[in-house]
């Protein structure tokens, strides 16, 4: 069977990432994963249970225990704690405050890389999140990196609903020792500050058919 193909998205918060990989994933009809979502999980996981997020090994006992599967509902992958999808649990505010603290745990990325390259068993992947060319798929030859104005992207969260200092999680992300978000080699930037949805993933969606042929 010929390898499943993935296209890697990486880049910061609020730079339109879930947006155009979805759109991206629809036209080519690729299965559509959201890495940061995994993250969020285990964020979410930690707070209901109680688990001090700020203490490295206790987060990481955690990823050794916790009971997880992964589901492809209609072409977007989920990861399920006990069974349950917590789809809306997720984007509070607590959620967000958390993440990226654990996401800083070298233990914690291990889990998530072995977790997200496992999806392959659904077959051709787009995969959003920070370190998809970087760390989790760095031999695909799919990379693309957005990013927008910080003042954009502020605005973009704030129009929907949520208030977040987006310089501090730039900040947290792109400064951890373990798997920082930094540009892969060979990924296409895109700007997006002063482009739309239907533009920026126009562009991907172009060059993704003129490279794979489709
Ligand atoms: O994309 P998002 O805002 O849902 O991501 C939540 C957090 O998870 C974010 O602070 C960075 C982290 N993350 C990561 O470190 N690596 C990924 N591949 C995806 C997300």
């Amino acid at each position: 069977m010929k390898h499943p193909i993935v296209i890697a998205i990486d880049g910061t918060s609020a730079s339109g990432k879930s947006t155009n990989a979805k759109l991206v994933a629809k036209a080519i009809g690729f299965v559509y994963v959201d890495t940061g979502a995994m993250y969020r999980t285990l964020a979410w996981y930690c707070h209901k249970n109680k688990i001090n997020v700020d203490d490295p090994k206790v987060v990481a006992a955690t990823c050794r225990k916790w009971k997880t599967s992964l589901e492809c509902v209609h072409n977007h992958v989920h990861l399920l704690v006990d069974g349950y999808h917590p789809a809306k649990e997720i984007r509070t505010a607590e959620t967000s405050a958390a993440v990226s603290h654990i996401a800083a745990y070298p233990k914690v990325r291990d889990w998530m890389k072995k977790t997200q390259r496992d999806c392959i068993r659904f077959g051709n992947l787009v995969m959003e999140g920070r370190d998809i060319g970087t760390n989790v798929f760095p031999e695909t030859d799919y990379k693309f990196y957005l990013d927008a104005k910080l003042e954009e992207r502020s605005r973009r969260r704030s129009a929907d609903g949520v208030e977040e200092n987006l310089a501090a999680r730039d900040q947290r992300d792109s400064q951890r020792a373990a798997a920082p978000l930094m540009i892969a080699l060979g990924a296409k930037v895109i700007n997006n500050s002063h482009m739309t949805s239907e533009q920026t993933s126009g562009l991907l969606i172009a060059d993704l058919k003129q490279r794979l042929g489709l």
